[in-house]
């Protein structure tokens, strides 16, 4: 059951599809406060609520304790204390005595105290008196979402070969470095689907540009990597080189697309080509146009793309440096004031997206003019837009392979995300586990994290141990910043290890695929707290760092250095099989209860649940060579199960066709249990 409520004149944000009648009542289950003309929620919680959703956001699966902000933030230092990351969701659920969700449909900032400023108190502050509260009652908190998402829409569905392996660096400069990327991971046996395009593929670091100096053949090179078995993914930055002559600068300025300032000149901020204009994604003529350019690097046979620096990221504006500029110079060394200094040190680490930058231009919302901050959130969410809707109109039967860095609550329709900037830390292997549930509340189902950390420099051990967690998430990407150590697998010692966690992987994309699909065909989660599927195991609700992932599984990854294996919790009895390789399994049955579950670095445990199987293909190079016509089946059953495998041909949109749904039984045939299914089950290891 769902209630909106609306505050003043809210801004269109495209986040719910499913239209929802204004409630006549007050408001339930909130307290309003009003203050400086500005309202904010009071929820009074029970001492073991547990407060669920917010998406991409730092701290647990629970979210008490800590202040939110919910403001697309370009944040690579994710440490504690950081209340802004790349996304704003802002829907929370509250589980307990009460189950009871708030979802703040709002363009600008939202701030959650959950608990922080008094322990059973949460606020929730949005910064405009502009918005709408959906209020969504439930049986349970997994009910509440499950309603949640069938208002908000079907989430965006990649391409299956985007389950595949897939490495990115920034700095790969050349055709010859990602022929060698390719070459490397061949030899070693590293399975592998795609490898990414960071901006220095670009000409000057223009958009939809590639350097002919670098790439002088690049349909060419698309065609030859594409005979290798990869996918070239680019990737394409919110802002626009200011250069004369550049047709896209041209363009933007000619037919006003750009976002302006005050004085209607066009907004101008620093970013990684120098001098960039923004194009005006809230515009519906920029989002087309914009749209349209990914059509050139299509018809170079590109299938996929990722969406950077679209919160929008801004290192410095003219402003800023004016402002910084005078404080040095009004800095006198003979002051003798050291409390000056860190003044002066604050204004210079501050140029980067300012907030006083962010008040400082203007968005043509289709003949409305509204200032940026108070539609920050849909910025990147609107870029994603342009170029779903884009794809939408260019191949319209085909996925194209789309995630984005910014997002807000809508642009899960039109594309993915990844996390953003993260760092080679075992925190944020940790982080990431965490965050995995929450943004598949809000509907990000094609996500995940930079495997092995972006920053920093990454560890054999923290890449094992991250892609062991990595296997599991629909995009399993390997990135890293310029100047930090190589991560490439083959560059961090001996390489069969990897090879054998990542051959796992593609043993299990068929049912990954398979569960991640119906996920999102039927408004629903991949990645699940425990508590959502054990509803009257209270151990099972305090329990953060397991997750189910799809009907068949539980995962406990391993999160810390040094670690021989670590305790697990079953809340019901379960098949444990430890993964040394694709092949090489151990098998220990584990009855409900704590236990401490052994695995090597290069092992990965997983859980088969009880009365449920797991169909495994043979493990191959890539998706293209990915044979789905035999299985293994693992099952822990003594009745008989059965399990359908949704397989379609991973790259058409005809996702309804009954032949896309296989089945596996396990049944008793006079009197044994054996496997029955249409497709040849070469092995069965019944427990
Ligand atoms: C941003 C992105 C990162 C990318 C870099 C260079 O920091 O988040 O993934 O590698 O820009 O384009």
């Amino acid at each position: 059951m769902i209630k909106k409520f609306v505050y003043g004149n809210p801004i269109e944000t495209n986040a719910v599809v499913v239209p929802v009648e204004v409630s006549g009542d007050p408001i339930q289950y909130l307290s309003e406060i009003e203050m400086n003309g500005k309202i904010i929620f009071n929820y009074e919680m029970e001492n073991d609520d547990i407060v669920y959703g917010l998406g991409e956001a730092n701290g647990g699966l629970n979210k008490r304790g800590a202040v939110y902000r919910s403001f697309c933030t370009d944040e690579p230092n994710q440490t504690e204390d950081k209340a802004s990351f790349y996304g704003a969701h802002n829907l929370v659920v509250i589980s307990g005595m009460i189950n009871v969700g708030f979802f703040i449909d709002c363009a600008g900032e939202v701030t959650f105290d959950i608990g922080y400023t008094s322990y059973n108190m949460m606020n929730i502050e949005p910064g405009t008196s502009d918005f709408t509260v959906y209020v969504i009652e439930g049986r349970s908190a997994y009910d509440i979402i499950r309603q949640f998402r069938e208002m908000i829409g079907r989430s965006y569905i990649a391409p299956e070969w985007a389950f595949g392996y897939q490495q990115s660096r920034w700095s790969y400069m050349n055709e010859d470095e990602i022929r060698e990327v390719v070459k490397k991971h061949k030899d070693a046996g590293i399975p592998l689907d795609a490898v990414y395009l960071d901006i220095d593929y670009m000409d000057g670091y223009k958009d939809f540009t590639v350097s002919e100096e670098r790439f002088p053949d690049f349909p060419a090179f698309v065609k030859e990597m594409r005979e290798e078995g990869i996918h070239l993914v680019p990737i394409i930055d919110a802002g626009v080189k200011v250069e004369p002559g550049y047709e896209l600068y041209e363009e933007g300025r000619q037919y006003q697309l750009f976002c302006k300032k005050a004085d209607g000149t066009d907004f101008v901020a620093g970013v990684w080509p120098g001098k960039t204009h923004f194009p005006d994604f809230m515009n519906t003529g920029a989002r087309m146009w914009f749209g349209s350019k990914y059509k050139s690097l299509i018809d170079c046979g590109i299938e996929g793309f990722w969406n950077d620096m679209n919160e929008p990221a801004m290192f410095y504006t003219e402003d800023g440096v004016n402002e910084a500029k005078a404080y040095v110079q009004s800095f006198d060394f003979e002051t003798n004031d050291p409390s000056r200094f860190f003044e002066l040190k604050d204004k210079l680490t501050g140029l980067s997206n300012r907030r006083k930058d962010y008040e400082s231009f203007f968005h043509n919302m289709d003949g409305k003019i509204v200032r940026h901050d108070q539609v920050h959130n849909l910025y990147g969410a609107n870029m994603t837009r342009a170029a779903g809707e884009a794809f939408e109109q260019m191949a319209p039967d085909k996925r194209i392979l789309l995630f984005s860095r910014a997002s807000s609550i809508g642009s899960h329709r039109y594309g993915g995300l990844w996390t953003g900037d993260n760092q080679s830390w075992w925190s944020h292997l940790k982080l990431n586990i965490k965050m995995m549930p929450s943004l598949n509340m809000c509907g990000y189902l094609y996500s995940g994290a930079d495997l092995g950390g972006f920053g920093c420099n990454c560890t054999r051990e923290l890449m094992l141990r991250w892609l062991g967690f990595g296997i599991f998430t629909p995009l399993m990407r390997n990135h890293s910043a310029i100047g930090t150590r190589r991560q490439e697998c083959y560059n961090l010692g001996d390489t069969e290890d990897f090879r054998s966690i990542i051959s796992i992987r593609y043993s299990l994309i068929p049912y990954l695929y398979s569960e991640y699909m119906k996920a999102c065909m039927k408004n629903d989660m991949l990645f699940k707290p425990l508590a959502f599927e054990y509803t009257s195991d209270n151990f099972a609700r305090t329990v953060e760092d397991q997750m189910l992932v799809g009907e068949s599984i539980m995962i406990a990854p391993i999160y810390e250095p040094n670690a021989i294996g670590r305790y697990v919790y079953l809340p019901e009895d379960m098949l444990l099989v430890v993964f040394k390789s694709s092949a090489v399994r151990r098998y220990q049955i584990m009855r409900k209860g704590m236990h401490y579950v052994t695995a090597a670095m290069n092992e990965v445990p997983l859980f088969i649940r009880k009365n449920k199987l797991l169909p495994l293909c043979r493990t191959s190079h890539n998706t293209d060579e990915m044979d789905t016509s035999m299985f293994e089946i693992i099952a822990y059953t003594d009745v008989n199960i059965e399990y359908t495998l949704y397989e379609d041909d991973g790259i058409s949109k005809d996702y309804n066709n009954p032949e896309n749904f296989v089945s596996f039984a396990i049944k008793d045939m006079d009197g044994v249990l054996g496997a029955v299914s249409n497709k040849t089950i070469v092995k069965l290891s019944l427990f």
